[in-house]
């Protein structure tokens, strides 16, 4: 069976749409959008120093599940780099998995097959 791998966006909530198109573009089968909050290093703060006794302020985030053979995920990761980089705080960030398997219900496929 060949590996799999979980990859994870969690990014503004402005660039979807382009996202989208580009992963459909380069192969990507399936799609996972959810609504979550969260901050990074600046705890939601448009500064880069920030003092640790700042609270965290949460904002709106898009997290994007996808799941792909593990041989895709550099290409993935590339096309997300080019799609989100802005170069300002916040831009996103992109964390990876290994996943055990999928199983897709309507014909028992597993593995890369049931993708
Ligand atoms: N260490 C972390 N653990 C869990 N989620 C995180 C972590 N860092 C960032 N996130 C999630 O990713 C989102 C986007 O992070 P963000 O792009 O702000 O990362 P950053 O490390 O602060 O980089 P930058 O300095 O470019 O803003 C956050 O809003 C949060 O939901
Ligand atoms: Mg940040």
């Amino acid at each position: 069976m060949s590996e799999l791998s979980k990859i994870e966006i969690i990014t503004g909530m402005s660039k979807l749409s382009k996202l989208k198109t580009a992963l459909s573009k380069i192969g990507v089968r399936g799609i996972t959008v959810m609504q979550v909050l969260g901050c990074g290093v600046e705890k939601g703060t448009q500064e880069y120093e920030v003092d640790e006794n700042e609270i965290m302020e949460l904002l709106p985030k898009q997290q994007i599940n996808i799941v792909v053979e593990t041989s895709k995920v550099d290409k993935v990761i590339e096309t997300v780099k080019q799609e989100l980089y802005t170069g300002h705080i916040g831009d996103g960030k992109i964390f990876v998995y290994g996943i055990d398997n999928v199983v897709r219900v309507r014909t028992g496929e597993e593995g890369n097959d049931a993708l």
